[in-house]
Formats: structure tokens, C-alpha cells, sequence
């Protein structure tokens, strides 16, 4: 039995797992690569605006950094099942070092929920915070 996180814990008493587990008998690969989808589609509305390929929105922003607050949440349940499949890019170190993997799922939801968008120079600030948690789950995890 893996060790529940209260992360992962809170997330499954809150019933987030929701959005991800909508379907208990969903392809778990599938799950989370969706969770990982949906990340990468908010992050993209901030890059797409701190490039100036989208107009700046306020809302919109923080509705992505939201977005991302919640799918974070998600990610210890998405990805408690350990299956490795070609189609999938999870390296299987992520169930050696579970506890790690989930404080890099917390750490990206700390960044997202504390960054806030409040004007155009903060689109950037918002997204380095991050992405560098991205980078620092990808770099180990992500093969
Ligand atoms: C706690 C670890 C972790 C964090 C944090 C994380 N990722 Fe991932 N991400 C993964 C893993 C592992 C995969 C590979 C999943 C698979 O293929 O089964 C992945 C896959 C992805 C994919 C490919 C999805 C697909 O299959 O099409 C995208 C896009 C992505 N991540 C974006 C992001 C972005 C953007 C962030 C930060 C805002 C982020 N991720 C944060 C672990 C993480």
C-alpha cells in the first residue's frame, strides 16, 4: 500500500478526484495523460498571452492558473495506479520514489494557487513560478 499524502487524502475527501476519476474504470494511463492535457492547455493561455499572441485577460489567466490548482490536486490519484505502457511517457522511477513525485504534484500546486494575475507583467511572473514546477516533476518523471 502506498502511503496516502494528506494531498492526496484531501483530494479524495473533497471528491476532486472527480474531474479525473468521473469513470473508476478508466484507462489509468489515460487519466492522467488527460490531468497532464489539461495543465499544458492552461499553461498555453498563459503563454499564448506573455507572448502577445492572445490580448491580456485577467480573468481569463487566473481561470487557467485555477484550472491548473485543481488538476495539480488530481495528480497523486491519476497516477497512484503504476502501469507503464509505450504510449506513456511516466517513467516508472515515479512509483520507487512516491513520496518525492507527490511533494512535486504539491509543489506545483502551491505555485499555481499562490500566483496571481493582476496585470500584464504578471503573466510572466505567473508562469515562470510554474513552470519551474513543471520542469522540476518532468526532469525526474517524464521520460
Ligand atoms: C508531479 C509531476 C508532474 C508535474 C508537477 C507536471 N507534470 Fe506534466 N507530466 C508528468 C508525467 C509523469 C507525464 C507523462 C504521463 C504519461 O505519458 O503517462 C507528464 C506529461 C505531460 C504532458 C503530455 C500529456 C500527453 O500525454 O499528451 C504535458 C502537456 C504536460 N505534462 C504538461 C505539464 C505542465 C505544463 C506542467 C506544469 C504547469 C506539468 N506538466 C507539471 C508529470 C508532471
Amino acid at each position: 500500500m502506498k502511503k496516502l499524502t494528506t494531498l492526496a487524502a484531501t483530494a479524495v475527501i473533497a471528491g476532486l478526484g472527480t474531474i479525473a476519476l468521473a469513470d473508476d474504470h478508466a484507462d489509468p494511463i489515460k487519466m492522467r495523460q488527460e490531468t497532464m492535457k489539461s495543465i499544458g492547455g492552461a499553461m498555453k493561455v498563459l503563454s499564448d498571452m506573455s507572448k502577445g499572441n492572445t490580448d491580456f485577460d485577467a480573468a481569463a489567466a487566473n481561470a487557467a492558473l485555477d484550472t491548473m490548482t485543481q488538476a495539480a490536486e488530481t495528480i497523486p490519484t491519476v497516477f497512484e495506479t503504476e502501469a507503464v505502457d509505450p504510449e506513456s511517457d511516466a517513467s516508472d522511477d515515479i512509483w520507487a520514489n512516491w513520496d518525492d513525485f507527490v511533494t512535486k504534484a504539491e509543489a506545483l500546486h502551491t505555485a499555481a494557487m499562490g500566483a496571481e494575475v493582476t496585470d500584464e507583467a504578471s503573466v510572466g511572473a505567473a508562469m515562470g513560478a510554474v513552470g519551474e514546477a513543471c520542469a522540476a516533476c518532468h526532469k525526474p518523471y517524464k521520460l
